[in-house]
């Protein structure tokens, strides 16, 4: 069932580039009101073509995603779509070896998972003024099945296993004994 998004309000985070920002145009094309928030200054122009608004963002900044939410209330008078889009790939992570990086994991998290909680917790206050809304995040496939180089998916001990790369995914249901 489609939602009436025309006029709505919503925020997109990480909505300079890619999903984000495919999705911020798409609102608008459906009437909502938008805003782009991202640490790429590129969002502006996404907005500016869309009749949105930019906010610089960086969503391991609690403030930030304070300040972007923030910015919807004053220009479109509240919000109703916060979609928690903004994330970065796990695959320089490295786990297991000296390419081990703890930059790199300390980075992924605070994008991925503080800037999703800083986001809802930003978003709330706002959500629940309008008495109703939506909160979307953008997940990833590595979520639920094993993907080759991804650092939570487990590699062969042996190095000299016939294969090189993760098996393929498993499922099995736990029962009681
Ligand atoms: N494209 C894929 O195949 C794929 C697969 C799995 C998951 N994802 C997830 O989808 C989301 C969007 O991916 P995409 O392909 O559009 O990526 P993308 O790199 O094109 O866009 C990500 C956006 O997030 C922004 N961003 C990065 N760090 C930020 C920060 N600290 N604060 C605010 N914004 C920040 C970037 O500037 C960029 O505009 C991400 O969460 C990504 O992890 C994508």
């Amino acid at each position: 069932m489609a939602i009436d998004l025309d006029g709505a309000v919503a925020l997109v985070t990480g909505g300079a580039n890619g999903i984000g920002a495919a999705a911020a145009r798409r609102l608008a094309a459906r009437g909502a009101r938008v805003v782009v928030a991202d640490v790429d200054e590129r969002g502006a122009e996404v907005a500016a073509a869309i009749g949105g608004r930019f906010a610089r963002c960086d969503v391991r900044e609690q403030a930030d995603n304070e300040a972007a939410v923030a910015a919807a209330v004053t220009a479109f008078g509240g919000l109703d779509v916060a979609f928690l889009n903004a994330g970065v790939s796990t695959t320089s992570v490295r786990l297991g070896g000296p390419a081990w990086d703890l930059a790199a994991y300390r980075r992924a998290f605070g994008i991925n998972v503080d800037g999703v909680f800083f986001g809802v917790n930003a978003a709330l206050l706002a959500l629940r003024a309008r008495g109703r809304g939506a909160l979307v995040f953008t997940s990833s496939l590595a979520g639920l099945t094993a993907v080759p180089g991804d650092p939570s998916t487990p590699r062969p001990s042996t190095p000299s296993s016939a294969s090189p790369e993760p098996s393929a995914p498993r499922w099995q249901r736990i029962t009681s004994p």
